[in-house]
């Protein structure tokens, strides 16, 4: 996050008005990170930085935002526009919180994805240790056989690791269903090639308990309070 004016973050974090929260630190009342800061136009940020008045934390100025996104294809997961590209935050136009994405879908890949600008939440989500079963919908250019089926309930080595799928489904003659834990980059069309299946569309349909339900493509919904906890039930 951006660095900002000690008295600035203070008065945006809703404590007092900006001239009041230069009384405040000159004072002698705010610290930064343990030190007594009394300098208003000392530069703060608040990714890293513990700000106090009178001893009580002050929480960043950001409300935290969720967003359950159906991520159209064509979009990249990343904050860095890689020149012209549309990037999934064009989504968003009218927000004014620094939002990312937790984890990535492929730039083809669409469907379910949250959005937020709340780091802590993020890294719970992404944690191999929280165990979130994320499901996709494949679509593929050939018939699936039992065979492939067999294969790609095998898994395959992604990256340094061997990922085996917690389940898969045949679903229709070129559609299946499959379960993965790991959210490794490119993980289910690594798997759908090891079997010799060729992917027209990926579709993210589930995290944990959260489901792309109706959503158009582009569309997005805020999490509920609920929605939350039960991703980490
Ligand atoms: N697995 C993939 O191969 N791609 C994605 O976008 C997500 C999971």
């Amino acid at each position: 996050m951006e660095k900002k004016r000690l008295s600035k973050a203070l008065a945006a974090a809703g404590i007092a008005s900006r001239r009041a929260c230069e009384e405040l630190i000159f004072e002698g009342r705010v610290q930064v990170n343990g030190e007594t800061i009394k300098l208003p136009q000392h530069h703060i940020d608040w990714d890293t930085d513990r700000i106090t008045v009178d001893g009580e934390t002050v929480k960043t100025e950001q409300k935290k935002v969720y967003y359950l996104l159906n991520k159209p294809p064509g979009y990249i997961c990343t904050n860095i526009r890689p020149g012209k590209k549309k990037i999934v935050l064009d989504l968003f136009p009218d927000t004014n919180e620094r939002l990312f994405t937790v984890g990535r879908l492929d730039k083809e890949t669409n469907g379910l994805i949250l959005v937020t600008n709340d780091g802590h939440f993020a890294n719970r989500v992404i944690h191999p240790s929280s165990n979130i079963i994320k499901e996709y919908v494949v679509k593929t250019l050939q018939e699936i056989t039992p065979e492939h089926l067999e294969t790609l309930s095998q898994g395959a080595r992604v990256d340094d690791k061997w990922v085996r799928p917690v389940s898969v489904r045949k679903i229709r003659k070129g559609t299946f269903r499959i379960c993965v834990k790991e959210g490794k980059k490119h993980e289910v069309r690594i798997i759908a090639e090891r079997a010799k299946l060729k992917v027209a569309e990926l579709t993210r349909v589930r995290i944990g308990s959260l489901l792309l339900g109706t959503l158009q493509e582009g569309e997005y919904r805020p999490l509920t309070e609920k929605d939350k906890e039960l991703l980490f039930s």
